[in-house]
């Protein structure tokens, strides 16, 4: 059984990463914590409550977290790709949750989780990384209860949002420094260069529709996002980025991994909020005598048609 925490800012590809989740019987979803994004906090709360409602896991405590980056304001949030609901404009055709949020804010829910567990639990962040950031920092003793970290975010070769950094990263560089770099909590980061070779086409999402009301439903939620897509790439596609993180957090190593020393700009140039991978070979860096970075796992090769396949076979059983 794994136990997981998804914090999230739903988001069409979020909305897939809970439905996986949802779908998995190993997995043990003790919250659900959302933070701004790809809109607003509190459509990003909204959907998520739907989403539970949705696969019917009302039991799943969802806790409000930042509205805002820890130290800048963001200029832009990614109506362009999920719609202005974050789900297409289709976040109506989920059921209304019959709850709200929790009492406690979402770095408080995650700290009381792992205070109390028993064995350590994996968190899968899927949105910017305020919350983690504020969670690592505030809570040190609380480290050893982490039993990883697998965040979508980051680009090595180039960007979705500039043109060199990636979406989650890109809306709070400060905190993402701060969970990337500064901090050793065991992590993966799972990239857009793999989630991009990840991507389903038509033929995938018609898979789905056929599959039941789930599958039907999740597609329901993809218009904008698929439209999105196929402008960038010229053919009728998507890419489900954060159920690619929770994947490998339900079936660790289904991603290949490899070992990089990160940083992650936060100055206010035109690399603000990229991941920097050092990939040349060790005793090159050493040559130049460069600080010791914090060497990161990045994943990124997997068996792509397997993943595909994973995430079907899951999504349909809902
Ligand atoms: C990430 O940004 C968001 O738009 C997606 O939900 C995903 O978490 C991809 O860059
Ligand atoms: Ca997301």
């Amino acid at each position: 059984m794994t136990s997981l925490i998804i914090d999230t800012d739903p988001g069409v590809d979020d909305a897939f990463a809970i439905a996986l989740a949802c779908a998995s019987p190993e997995v043990d979803l003790l919250a659900v914590t959302t933070v701004f994004g790809n809109v607003p906090l509190e459509s990003t709360t909204r959907n998520a409550l739907r989403l539970l409602a949705l696969c019917g896991r009302e039991d799943v405590p969802v806790a409000r977290g930042a509205a805002r980056p820890l130290v800048y304001p963001r200029v832009q949030e990614a109506e362009y790709a999920h719609g202005s609901d974050g789900l297409s404009g289709r976040a109506h055709t989920l059921p209304d949750p019959s709850r709200d949020v929790v009492g406690l804010d979402a770095v408080a829910l995650m700290a009381q989780i792992l205070r109390d567990a028993a064995a350590p639990v994996t968190i899968v962040p899927i949105g910017p990384l305020t919350n983690i950031a504020l969670l690592l920092a505030a809570h040190p003793s609380l480290h050893a209860k982490i039993e990883r970290l697998v965040i979508m975010g980051g680009g090595l070769s180039g960007g979705n949002t500039t043109a060199t950094a990636e979406f989650n990263l890109w809306s709070d560089p400060e905190a993402a420094h701060r969970v990337l770099v500064e901090e050793r909590v065991p992590t993966v980061l799972v990239p857009i260069d793999l989630t991009f070779a990840c991507r389903v086409d038509r033929a995938w999402l018609s898979r789905l529709v056929a599959a039941g009301p789930l599958g039907a439903t999740l597609a329901g939620l993809t218009d904008d996002y698929v439209a999105h897509y196929t402008k960038f790439f010229g053919y009728e596609c998507t890419i489900l980025h954060d159920a690619i993180a929770v994947a490998e957090a339900i079936r660790p190593g289904l991603l290949r991994t490899k070992t990089y020393p990160v940083e992650v700009d936060s100055t206010f140039g035109p690399g603000r909020g990229t991941l920097i991978a050092d990939r040349r070979e060790p005793d090159i860096i050493a040559t130049f005598g460069a600080k010791q970075a914090r060497a990161l796992d990045i994943a990124l090769e997997t068996d792509v048609d397997e993943v595909r396949a994973f995430l079907l076979e899951r999504l349909a059983t809902g």
